[in-house]
């Protein structure tokens, strides 16, 4: 029997109807929301599991070794729910892990940076990358985006504040204000003509941010093009779904009600939120 709801859907293995898995998502916290967003906007039909690992937030202040034994553990979690694809929805998994599980599981598992180096190099010539100190430091969106196009000039400043003031919710707090103009200022110098949100978690303060930014420089969302090239992936791979969707199915390694609480106003309505224990692997060398 099919099952009714995404609750159910890890006691079935969905080999008789491969296009009506859910996709997985995953990110820290509420900064995969942005990419959930898109999810409904542009895959309307797909059934979707949101992971928060809201008890090891925030990444961008974690090592390699820790950020790719999350991603494992997570993954792992993942094909134990059937999940047909997952997305990084976190700017520092991709940048440290994407390439060494890609190796390890069998899973199509799509990053967001180089959708986002992609629709950065059509969006301007001088481009400003605002990311996580983890994902700022591995140079990830200036790689990507001089390997497709070695005449523009790449900026990237680290914003270690912006994802615990986004978690808090103190989008609208003056504070923000004050420390957004901080990491803007040095890109405002170089004369940017696009900005990068390198952090899923990054537009949701798209008005902050466009309150400091002169109206030529385009804000590029990540997300949008993740998502684009998920539909992508799966008309190639034949997984798309053309039945209703089962609920979203949200779970997280922290506080449920509090991640419920937080992406509220994102989501536009109370989710259902449910705490999992991932399975520890062990820490990697790397
Ligand atoms: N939203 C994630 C990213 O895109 C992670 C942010 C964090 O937890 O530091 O990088």
């Amino acid at each position: 029997m099919f099952p009714s709801s995404i609750f159910e859907s890890d006691l079935y293995d969905f080999s008789e109807a491969p296009q009506r898995a859910p996709i997985g998502i995953f990110d820290s916290g509420v900064g995969g929301l942005t990419v959930l967003r898109q999810l409904y906007r542009l895959l309307p039909n797909e059934s979707i599991i949101y992971f928060g690992d809201t008890a090891r937030l925030p990444y961008g202040i974690r090592s390699q070794a820790e950020i790719l034994q999350y991603v494992r553990e997570i993954l792992i979690w993942m094909q134990q729910q059937h999940v047909k694809m997952v997305i990084m929805a976190c700017n520092t998994s991709s940048a440290l892990a994407l390439e060494a599980v890609r190796e390890e599981f069998s899973l199509p598992i799509l990053g967001i940076i180089l959708p986002g180096a992609r629709a950065a190099v059509n969006s301007g010539k001088r481009i400003g990358v605002i990311a996580t100190p983890a994902t700022a430091k591995s140079n990830a969106y200036r790689h990507a985006i001089v390997e497709i196009n070695p005449d523009v000039q790449v900026w990237q400043v680290s914003c270690p504040e912006f994802v615990p003031l986004i978690e808090q919710s103190r989008i609208h707090d003056p504070y923000t204000l004050q420390v957004a103009r901080s990491y803007l200022e040095p890109l405002l110098q170089q004369e940017i003509d696009a900005l990068v949100y390198g952090c899923t978690h990054y537009p949701h303060l798209a008005p902050v941010l466009r309150s400091l930014l002169p109206s030529y420089v385009k804000l590029v969302d990540p997300a949008e093009y993740v998502v684009a090239a998920c539909a992508q992936d799966l008309d190639i791979l034949g997984l798309r779904n053309t039945h209703p969707p089962m609920p979203t199915r949200f779970a997280v390694s922290g506080c449920p009600q509090q991640f419920a609480q937080s992406s509220v106003q994102w989501l536009g309505y109370h989710p259902t939120v449910e705490a999992v224990q991932l399975i520890n692997t062990p820490v990697s060398s790397h």
